[in-house]
């Protein structure tokens, strides 16, 4: 019953299908490149946004889409860096779930891609505290993420109101546990938004300092690269100051994978963009424009340029009506096969099963390595 479930299930994944345009920047030429191992994660934090989906999701379909044969592709649902907030425990089960859901629909394929929960790895954790007897606190204080999310949870205006009493070593050592999931696993190439970058520039510290102090023959680990899509900070529709957040107070300031045609067309309606009636693409004069025609853009695989000359002369009105089209177009085929599979329990406690071995395979082997060289075994 189960094996029928999942054979169906997959028969209902379509790898091939392109969901959004990305950059070439990773293009493959198989026959120069070394292997890569890509990794990414996701936290279970609710349902995706444009912003996860345009600026991340769709390099991991991406990579998997174009990956060589000897390439591996690793993601994960990182319920672990979830904590680090305040969560509900009966929200967070379920937007665990759902979210092996959402990355199935949007074309993971579980016999291409290790797809699993990064709780159900304690690989992870163990990694992390080596790490963490090897990073300087002065470089944890320098990210901005905790300093940010102190903020919105907080509610204070910026950075200075941030109240330092109240930052949990959780949440202040969120980093180090990012780079023990992508170092575990030894990725070349993680797909994410422009907001991790920082995350991944002191993953590269954490490599490098682990491969000089614990120096053999060869280093333990590569120096990972980040991969971004041209659409990397999708900006809130609300205030394009910000990026599109899945915890910005208001619901209005971001599209869910999920939102139905009217709730995306409201949303859209009510973006901000400015009093100039021309319609240019110009992301620093005009942010909120921009961030419109970059959607818009992205769901028709064209480019924000080509959209703006097209529409100079036509009402923001119509741009918006349009572009709520194009949207809800792109969006409606990952949403209804989540509709499909968001109750499937069993069927997806079985990929996140099978995933979770996968990973523990390939991660055992690094930390038998790490073991060693530190001197635990
Ligand atoms: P998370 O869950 O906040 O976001 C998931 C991915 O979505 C990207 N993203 C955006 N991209 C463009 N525009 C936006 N407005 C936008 N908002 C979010 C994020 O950059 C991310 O790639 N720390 C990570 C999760 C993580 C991880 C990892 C990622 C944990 N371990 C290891 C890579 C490798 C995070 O909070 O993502």
């Amino acid at each position: 019953m189960l094996a029928s479930c999942f054979r169906r299930r997959l028969d209902l994944l379509t790898p091939g299908r392109r969901l959004v345009s990305t950059a070439a920047n990773a293009s493959a030429s198989t026959s120069t490149r070394r292997k890569r191992v890509v990794f990414s994660g996701i936290q279970p934090t609710g349902i995706p946004h444009l912003g996860n989906y345009l600026g991340a999701l769709s390099n991991w379909k991406r990579l998997q889409d174009e990956a060589a044969p000897e390439d591996v592709l690793i993601f994960s649902v990182v319920g672990w860096h979830a904590l680090t907030m305040p969560q509900n425990p009966a929200e967070l089960r379920q937007a665990r779930a759902s979210m092996m859901a959402v990355l199935l629909a949007m074309g993971l394929d579980p016999r291409r891609s290790v797809i699993f929960h990064q709780d159900h790895n304690p690989d992870h954790t163990e990694l992390a505290w080596v790490f963490n007897c090897i990073t300087p606190i002065g470089k944890l204080r320098r990210m901005t993420t905790w300093k940010s999310k102190l903020v919105t949870a907080r509610n204070a205006n910026d950075e200075t109101e941030v109240d330092e009493s109240l930052l949990h070593v959780g949440l202040f050592d969120y980093p180090v546990l990012q780079a023990a999931d992508i170092l575990a696993y030894k990725a070349t190439h993680v797909p994410v938004g422009e907001d991790q970058q920082q995350h991944l520039e002191l993953c590269r510290d954490i490599a490098d300092s682990f491969n000089r102090t614990f120096k053999e023959r060869s280093p333990l680990f590569p120096l990972p690269q980040h991969v971004f899509t041209p659409q990397k900070r999708i900006l809130s529709l609300r205030d394009s100051s910000a990026k599109m957040s899945k915890s910005a107070p208001d619901p209005k300031s971001r599209i869910l994978l999920t939102d139905t045609t009217s709730e995306i067309s409201k949303k859209i309606a009510g973006a901000q963009t400015d009093s100039d009636p021309s319609v240019t693409y110009d992301p620093v004069s005009r942010p909120g424009l921009a961030n419109l025609l970059t959607i818009f853009a992205a769901c028709t695989e064209t480019s924000p340029e080509d959209l703006a000359r097209k529409y100079d002369g036509s009402s923001f009105a119509k741009l918006k009506k349009d572009a709520a089209e194009a949207v809800n177009a792109f969006l409606s085929g990952p949403r209804a096969e989540f509709a499909k599979l968001k109750d499937e329990t069993g069927y997806l406690d079985e990929i996140a099963r099978t995933g979770a071995e996968k990973a523990r395979d390939i991660s055992g082997k690094t930390m038998s390595e790490v073991r060693r060289r530190v001197g635990l075994a």
